[in-house]
C-alpha cells in the first residue's frame, strides 16, 4: 500500500490545445504555480477482482473509474505486471469546484502508482506519465513554478532560482451551469475557432517573456502577460462554434477588482481556467487584502488563498 500527496498547479500561461488527444501532448508549452492549500492525497493498494475507485469517501465507478483503470494500465503495462488496484483518493478542496483538481489527482496517482507496482521513475518520466492522465498533471510533479515543454515528450520541469514568492486567493464562484470539460473544450476550440492559431502563437511568444518577468521580480509586468495570456485563451474558446463561455457575472465584478486593487498599488493579477473562478496572484503578504475584496460579492461563495506547494511525493509505503 502507497501512499502520495500532490498539490494542483494554476498556469500563468496557460494549456488550451492538443496536438495528439491520444497520447495527451499539448500543442504549446505552459508556465504555472503549484499550490499548497490544493492538495489531494491518494493510496493505491495492489488488490484481487476489478480496479476499485473511492473518491472522498464514495465509491465511484462508470467514466472516473475507466479513466483511472486506462491511466494504470500504462504503468501494468510498463512493468509486465496484471494486479488491479484500490485507489482512494481525498482532495483537501471542494472537488466540485472544479479547482485543477486533474491535475493535483494524477500527479499522486502517477507517484503513488509507479511506487506500488515497482516502477523506477525519474520526476522527468514521471510528469510524463502524469501528462497521460491530465495535460496539467505533468506540472504538479514539481513545486513551486513549472515549466512544460511541447515535444514528443512533452513533461514540466522545475524552474529553479525565482526569488519571487507568489500565492494566490481564489474567489470560488457559486456553481452555475456545469462547466465544458477541458479536453472537449480544447477540442472544439482547436477545430471550429478561427483564432486558434493566433493563439497558440500567443502563448509560444509570452512563455519567454513571462519566464524573465518572474526572474526579474517585475510583477507589472507579469500582470500584463499572464492576464493578456488568460483573456487571450478565454477568447479563443469563447470564438469556437458553439461558443464556449466560463465567465459569469461574479468572474467579470472579480477581474474589475483586481484591476482595482492594482491601480491602487497592489501587486495583483488574475487568471482564470476552464470554470468561472478567478485565481489572484499576488506576493504572500497581499494575500489578504485580496481576499477580503475578492469575498465581497454574493456569488462568491468563498476565497481559497494558498502559498505556493511543494512537488508530488510519496508520503507512505
Ligand atoms: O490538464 P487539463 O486537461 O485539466 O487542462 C488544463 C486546462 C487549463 O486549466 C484551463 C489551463 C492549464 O494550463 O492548466
Amino acid at each position: 500500500m502507497v501512499t502520495a500527496t500532490a498539490c494542483a498547479n494554476i498556469a500563468l500561461i496557460k494549456y488550451w490545445g492538443k496536438r495528439s488527444v491520444a497520447e495527451n501532448l499539448p500543442a504549446a508549452g505552459s508556465l504555472s504555480l503549484t499550490l499548497d492549500a490544493l492538495r489531494t492525497t491518494t493510496t493505491v493498494e495492489l488488490v484481487e477482482g476489478a480496479d476499485r475507485l473511492t473518491l472522498d469517501g464514495d465509491p465511484v465507478e462508470g467514466k472516473p473509474l475507466a479513466r483511472i483503470t486506462r491511466f494504470v494500465d500504462l504503468v501494468r503495462a510498463a512493468t509486465g505486471r496484471s494486479e488491479s488496484v484500490q485507489v482512494t483518493s481525498k482532495n483537501a478542496f471542494p472537488t466540485a469546484a472544479g479547482l485543477a483538481s486533474s491535475a493535483s489527482a494524477f500527479a499522486a496517482l502517477a507517484v503513488a502508482a509507479a511506487r506500488a507496482f515497482g516502477l523506477e521513475a525519474s520526476s522527468k518520466e514521471l510528469s510524463i506519465l502524469a501528462r497521460k492522465g491530465s495535460g496539467s498533471a505533468a506540472r504538479s510533479i514539481f513545486g513551486r513554478f513549472a515549466r512544460m515543454t511541447d515535444g514528443d515528450d512533452a513533461h514540466a520541469f522545475p524552474l529553479e532560482g525565482i526569488d519571487l514568492t507568489l500565492g494566490a486567493a481564489i474567489a470560488v464562484a457559486k456553481a452555475g451551469p456545469k462547466a465544458i470539460g477541458s479536453t472537449e473544450g480544447m477540442e472544439r476550440t482547436r477545430e471550429t475557432s478561427p483564432y486558434h492559431a493566433a493563439w497558440i502563437d500567443t502563448v509560444n511568444r509570452d512563455l519567454g517573456p513571462a519566464e524573465q518577468a518572474l526572474r526579474a521580480g517585475d510583477v507589472d509586468r507579469l500582470a500584463q502577460i499572464v492576464e493578456g495570456n488568460c483573456l487571450a485563451m478565454h477568447a479563443n474558446a469563447m470564438a469556437a462554434r458553439p461558443g464556449i463561455l466560463y465567465f459569469r457575472p461574479a468572474t467579470l465584478w472579480a477581474i474589475e477588482e483586481v484591476r482595482q486593487l492594482r491601480a491602487g498599488g497592489t501587486p495583483v493579477f488574475f487568471t482564470i481556467d476552464a470554470g468561472p473562478h478567478v485565481v489572484a496572484f499576488a506576493p504572500l503578504e497581499h494575500l489578504e487584502a485580496v481576499a477580503t475584496r475578492l469575498a465581497g460579492h454574493p456569488d462568491v461563495a468563498e476565497v481559497i488563498t494558498s502559498g505556493p506547494g511543494e512537488g508530488a511525493r510519496v508520503v507512505e509505503g
